[in-house]
């Protein structure tokens, strides 16, 4: 593996890339979860200054963007995403002064910054819900929120029988008697974006952090926000029982929700380059999910169709033909994504068994069975995960890659339960499990230490022994590591992307995928047990060490032809 690939880029190359409109359409996003990353100040929580130290480890990784979650003022009632105020950092993590130079020293070494905004609901300490709750009912303080009346004779009972996100009841009844809706929990309530304040102050927000040298916004659950709440609300029972793909579904992905993104597109216009948004909305077909991708509005959506599937040729066939297709039909370009801090880590779903099409979130029954060794396949796991990515990795459009990934960590399963903090593990979040606290877990970056170099005391989540083994320090220089893999992988990448198109290679067997791009790329997937020849070209790199011109099962291969 050549070093070369991993330094940073000649000055004139940054400036040219920097500049680019089109920048993300193919880009290497990295995403950071701030507070555990990097702890600069030793009180175990990661910060911004931490960040800004690590720059030259991004730098050497290769990507091309890195993506915060939220680092703004939170009681963490759920990692952040619950926002108290949306333009300003957590004094826990750092300042706006931190955030400028932390952006600078970024930029400096051509990567450009994303952020995390939540706009379906803030945080229970946010100025206005305080001002909602001072003010009285039906008063416009309240308008900016959704309160109503309970039901039965004193209102004592929830407006309707819905469950929030995380378990529980999705109304919470304040001093007054009234109620109001927070579709997570009861610290989220959620916004009313039929209030035009509302609406102006997030294009306040967009301008702030744009006007702070910001590139682009991930945007949370981005196809809540609007709902239809009549009179007589739906129940539970009649919700389940709606299509929530018609675009006239109460709660989710309604159509008006795309006006408040064409507006977000003007502010976004008004800057050089234009910034960037991709949207977080987890809807069904992918026609829906088009729309949040259009020039128009957001830009691009994230695909989770390849995190929801198992480790199969023909899975991921489909998946990637249906997804480029939709990205040609939309004009934008696609995503892949196999990690985020929602979601038990690919290394760990890929040592367990396949799913095979049953609907549920891969590895959270691991976890809630307290992560038995002997049903998990970890070796086997991290060689399926490599060879995912580096498939990935070949694919037009953006990849975005979750913080620990490039270290080949697994899901961190034994975590006390007085330790956790995921609000889904306290109530009862049956889809979550115990929680998302094991991708959660801060980063190894040496192989002893305190917090092996997390930071100068025990980190905020418990890390296991094991992550000695996978700290950067460990993998840094030693060719066969992960670290190195994702290295290489991105210089190569950035060397060889060129036009979006990709054309699929005749393998005659349906566990091995192989498609060529511009210039000649060849990549090649064997996804079953046995070896299979390569095509011709030269080997560029490979996820496992190859034996000759034969690619062994669990095995990607890079060529140039
Ligand atoms: C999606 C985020 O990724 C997740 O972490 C969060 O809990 C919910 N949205 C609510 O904001
Ligand atoms: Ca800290």
């Amino acid at each position: 593996m050549s070093t070369d690939l991993t330094s940073s880029l000649p000055a004139g190359d940054v400036v040219d890339r920097m500049d680019d409109p089109d920048w993300w359409r193919q880009a290497a996003v990295y995403q950071i979860y701030p507070r555990s990353f990097a702890d600069a100040n030793g009180d175990g929580i990661g910060d911004l200054k931490g960040i800004t130290s690590k720059v030259p480890s991004l730098s050497a990784l290769g990507v091309d963007a890195v993506w915060l979650s939220p680092f703004y003022p939170s009681a963490l009632a759920d990692g952040g995403y619950d926002v108290d105020d949306y333009r300003d950092v957590d004094p826990k993590i750092g300042t706006l002064a931190d955030f400028d130079e932390m952006t600078a020293a970024l930029h400096a070494a051509g990567i450009k910054v994303i952020v995390d905004i939540v706009p379906n609901h803030s945080s229970d300490r946010h100025e206005w819900f305080k001002r909602a709750l001072a003010a009285p009912k039906g008063s416009p303080e309240r308008d900016r929120y959704i309160f109503r009346d309970g039901l039965g004779e004193n209102g004592d009972l929830p407006p309707s029988d819905w469950t929030a996100a995380f378990g529980g009841p999705a109304w919470s009844r304040v001093e007054d008697g009234q109620w109001y809706l927070h579709l997570f929990t009861p610290e989220q309530p959620d916004w009313n974006w039929d209030n035009p304040e509302v609406r102006a102050d997030f294009l306040k927000t967009l301008r702030f952090w744009s006007d702070r040298g910001v590139d682009g916004f991930r945007v949370d659950v981005a196809n809540l926000l609007v709902k239809d709440l009549p009179e007589v609300l739906p129940s539970k029972a009649e919700l389940d029982s709606m299509d929530r793909d018609s675009g006239d579904y109460p709660l989710a992905d309604r159509d008006e929700v795309h006006e408040i993104y064409a507006d977000w597109r003007r502010v976004f216009n008004e800057y050089d380059p234009p910034r960037t948004a991709v949207a977080e909305a987890w809807v069904d077909s992918p026609a829906r999910r088009a729309k949040y991708a259009s020039p128009e509005g957001l830009g691009q959506a994230f695909n989770f169709d390849l995190l929801q599937a198992d480790f199969s040729g023909p899975q991921f066939h489909r998946i990637i033909t249906e997804n480029l297709e939709q990205s040609r039909n939309t004009g934008s370009s696609s995503t892949w994504v196999f990690s985020n801090h929602d979601v038990t880590r690919h290394a760990t779903r890929y040592g367990l068994p396949p799913l095979n099409g049953r609907k549920v979130k891969q590895g959270v029954e691991w976890v809630a069975a307290g992560g038995p060794e002997d049903e998990l396949d970890r070796a086997g796991g991290l060689r399926r995960a490599r060879a995912a990515t580096l498939l990935m990795l070949a694919l037009p459009g953006s990849s975005y890659l979750y913080q620990g990934e490039e270290l080949g960590l697994h899901e961190v399963a034994d975590i006390p339960a007085d330790r956790r903090q995921d609000p889904s593990f306290f109530r009862g979040a049956e889809y979550d499990g115990l929680g998302r606290d094991g991708c959660r877990v801060p980063i190894p970056w040496t192989s002893s230490g305190t917090s092996f170099g997390f930071g100068d005391s025990d980190a905020h989540l418990p890390q296991p022994q094991w992550f000695a083994d996978h700290s950067e320090q460990s993998q840094d220089g030693a060719a066969d590591s992960t670290l190195e893999l994702y290295r290489a992988a991105l210089g190569l990448r950035r060397e060889l992307q060129a036009g979006e198109s990709l054309e699929w290679l005749e393998t005659g067997r349906e566990d091995v995928l192989a498609f060529r791009r511009p210039n000649g790329w060849v990549s090649i997937t064997k996804f079953g047990g046995d070896d299979v020849e390569l095509p011709d070209g030269d080997v560029l790199i490979a996820s496992a060490e190859l034996d000759g011109r034969s690619l062994p099962g669990a095995t990607t291969a890079w060529l140039k032809q």
